[in-house]
């Protein structure tokens, strides 16, 4: 089976405080995108990165790695699920039925080739799919008017991370019928789990990190520098 790589990259990064979307600004003189699908392309039995982007985007053409003919990108929509569905939709005409689906948010670019081949072997052993996750580091409290209502045990906790890859029609099955039921999907393991799926946990990286505050532009630089070395 193959590998189709799905990338959502249709947001407009409104916590960045920023004219361009979080994708485009510059990570050590890179668009974040370009960081991002340079390590995609080294997917292992890759078929094709599908790059979802916003109706408007007039940045993606200008990317060195939009010339490449395995990347190939469609318009996604108005929430992230929408843009993977998007890409899904696009897919169900070109898959195999048995291939895999990888999906990896564009703003995680400091996911190291190391990681996702480590991630595709263990996942591709599953019947079901897996994502990559990091126990969660803070003591976590259930808030509810500015007061402090318990302490949340954290011993179960992990916070879901991307990459995360499952068998494309089985993930296009659950995303559609989620979305169709109205139930909040924020990562495609949301879907699957409310499909009653079993989906793995690979451990992943703290650098793994999504540039969502300005701050993480800075952090993602410092992250890719110390991976260099
Ligand atoms: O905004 P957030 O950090 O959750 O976005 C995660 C990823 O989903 C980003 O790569 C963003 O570009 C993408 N996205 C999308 N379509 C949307 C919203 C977000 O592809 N409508």
């Amino acid at each position: 089976p193959k590998i189709w790589v799905l990338v959502p990259a249709a947001g407009t990064g409104s916590r960045m405080q920023s004219e361009t979307p979080k994708q485009y600004l510059s990570l050590n003189g890179q668009p974040v995108l370009e960081h991002t699908l340079n390590v995609l392309l080294q997917t292992p039995q890759l078929a094709g990165v599908i790059v979802a982007l916003g109706p408007e985007d007039e940045r993606f053409g200008s990317l060195a790695v939009a010339r490449d003919p395995r990347v190939q990108p469609i318009v996604g929509g108005r929430e992230r699920a929408d843009s993977v569905l998007a890409g899904l939709r696009y897919l169900a005409k070109r898959a195999a039925s048995h291939d895999w689906v990888l999906v990896h948010d564009a703003a995680r670019p400091c996911l190291t080739v190391s990681l996702l081949h480590s991630f595709c072997e263990k996942v591709a052993s599953e019947t079901e799919g897996g994502i990559l996750a990091v126990p969660v580091a803070d003591t976590l409290k259930w808030v509810e008017q500015s007061t402090i209502g318990r302490t949340v045990d954290r011993s179960h906790l992990w916070a879901a991370q991307t990459p995360q890859m499952f068998p494309l029609f089985t993930l296009t099955q659950a995303l559609d019928a989620a979305l169709t039921e109205g139930v909040p999907v924020t990562d495609e393991a949301s879907a699957m789990e409310w499909a009653g799926h079993t989906v793995a946990v690979v451990p992943g990286a703290p650098g793994n990190i999504k540039i969502t505050q300005p701050q993480d532009l800075a952090l993602a630089a410092l992250i890719l520098r110390a991976q260099e070395e």
